[in-house]
């Protein structure tokens, strides 16, 4: 176990980090999206926003993986939960986590097999296919849809985790991520 390292009294620095910087760019994306889904096509603030969207969403692909795999390395010695609400807890963890996974993952796919190609800031990644590969494409039709599921389960996440441990309740849990 390092400095670096999660310990069963709180979340080490490199999961602090993950956590409060990927909630930052969460929160970029998902005005992205709404500037995408309540502005008219030709206003300059929606495309100034929409610009950074697939950037930034293959950021937080990379991210996201990268938080798992350290999450799994810190496994046996992270803050544990216990009860029927502790349960509770985990079982959103894991919505979480597989809604950061999946909703950028089906739009790369997404990407990888339809007719514009895929550049990760000016990098080419994925080249363009004269016709689409159709079983590419269908998952990311509810590729939206499961982004705003993603933006609801956040907006649970934080009020339980301000109202009910910070408010309410007063135990360490927000201590253990925020310190
Ligand atoms: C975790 C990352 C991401 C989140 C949370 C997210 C979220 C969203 C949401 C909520 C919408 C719906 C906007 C509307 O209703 O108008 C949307 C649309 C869209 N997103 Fe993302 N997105 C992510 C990653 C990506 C990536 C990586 C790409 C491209 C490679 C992408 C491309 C698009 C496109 C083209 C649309 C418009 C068409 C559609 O709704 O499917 N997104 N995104
Ligand atoms: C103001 C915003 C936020 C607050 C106050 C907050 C608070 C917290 C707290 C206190 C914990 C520790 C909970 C525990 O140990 O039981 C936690 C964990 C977690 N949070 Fe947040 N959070 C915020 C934003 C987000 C966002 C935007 C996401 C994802 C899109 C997210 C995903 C997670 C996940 C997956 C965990 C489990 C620990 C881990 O693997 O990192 N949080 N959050």
């Amino acid at each position: 176990m390092t400095r670096l390292s999660d310990s069963p009294e709180r979340y080490g620095p490199v999961s602090r980090t993950l956590h409060w910087g990927m909630a930052a760019l969460f929160a970029a994306q998902f005005v992205s999206a709404a500037a995408h889904w309540a502005l008219p096509r030709e206003n300059a603030l929606r495309e100034t926003l929409w610009g950074y969207h697939a950037n930034l969403g293959a950021t937080l692909f990379l991210l996201v993986l990268l938080r798992g795999v350290w999450g799994l390395m810190n496994m046996k010695q992270r803050p544990t939960h216990s009860g029927k609400m502790g349960q509770a807890a985990v079982a959103g963890h894991v919505a979480l986590y597989a809604l950061m996974v999946i909703v950028p993952a089906v739009r790369l796919l997404a990407a990888a097999g339809g007719t514009r190609g895929f550049s990760y800031f000016g990098i080419p990644i994925f080249p363009a296919h004269e016709t689409a590969i159709a079983w590419t494409q269908i998952a990311a039709e509810w590729h939206g849809e499961m982004g705003w599921a993603l933006a609801l389960l956040v907006l649970g996440h934080i009020a339980v985790a301000t109202i009910w441990h910070g408010a309410i309740q007063r135990d360490n849990t927000l201590g253990r991520m925020a310190r």
